[in-house]
């Protein structure tokens, strides 16, 4: 596994001069910031050694490495989700290249469902912390040896990058809340009393990825911010229909003040 990690990173970097310590993955709600990135080399990921592809509907397959707010980046346009049939390795399989190629900060953005009942739809809550309702943790078996077997996870989204993006939405004018995201393995949205025994369970929002690949960043690690922007709400008193469609034009409705929140973070970051 890590040898096949290696020739990626080792392919990338024989690939593009820039040597980003930021990387961005563009779920829903950030794909615009892919158009604010200055783009000096793109990669689809059928092209690149070891990457799976992606097939979801609403998410492109581009590795881009260029330069936002004056700093070089590298950003994950779509991503892999364990619905998709991938393994845990796959889906984790971006963050082990990223962390080779010498990245120390990554932003992880999703679509969620609100439980919080002061959440509202159009929402963006910063991610303070998770639960991994995923039926399998992407360290299982061998440890690759990038980290520790058992990973300490008291702080698994870090609290200085929270309260800088806290910081910075309130210069914006942003409103956001803060959270717990519960991850699942999807692919449907949940039921109302999934959504109620999430919320008792602790979760403010629901969604199908990012807990994943931040238990891998965190194995290697890199630093995390995760932002998840309320698409929908569910629980008894929140009995609606949930379509793929609503979800994505909910994220698109944020999408310019998210952007610039990351914009201004990514500016600020030490
Ligand atoms: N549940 C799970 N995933 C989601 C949801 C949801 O309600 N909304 C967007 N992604």
């Amino acid at each position: 596994m890590l040898e096949k990690i290696q020739e990626t990173a080792a392919w990338l970097q024989a690939r593009t001069a820039l040597r980003p310590e930021v990387a961005i993955i563009l779920g829903s709600g950030l794909g615009n910031l892919a158009k604010e990135i200055d783009i000096i080399d793109a990669f689809d990921y059928k092209d690149i050694p070891h990457f799976p592809v992606s097939t979801v509907e609403g998410h492109h397959g581009r590795l881009l490495f260029g330069r936002l707010a004056g700093r070089e980046v590298m950003a994950m346009e779509g991503r892999f989700h364990y619905y998709e049939g991938y393994s845990m390795k796959e889906v984790t399989f971006p963050e082990r290249v990223m962390c080779l190629l010498g990245i120390t900060t990554v932003i992880v953005s999703n679509a969620a469902g609100g439980m919080n009942p002061s959440f509202r739809v159009g929402d963006i809550m910063l991610i303070r912390d998770h639960i991994n309702f995923f039926p399998e943790n992407p360290l299982r078996g061998q440890n690759i040896p990038m980290g520790p077997r058992f990973l300490d996870m008291h702080e698994p989204y870090d609290h200085k990058l929270l309260g800088l993006a806290k910081d910075i939405a309130a210069r914006q004018g942003t409103k956001v809340q803060e959270g717990v995201y519960l991850g699942t393995q999807g692919p449907t949205y949940e039921t109302p009393a999934e959504y109620d025994a999430y919320r008792a369970l602790g979760a403010d929002a629901v969604g199908m990825s990012t807990v994943p690949e931040v238990i891998v960043a965190r194995h290697c690690g890199m630093r995390c911010l995760g932002v998840s922007v309320i698409t929908d709400m569910g629980g008894a008193d929140f009995i609606v229909e949930v379509s793929h469609e609503d979800v994505q034009q909910a994220a698109q409705a944020v999408e310019a003040p998210l952007a610039e929140l990351i914009k201004e973070l990514v500016r600020v970051l030490d």
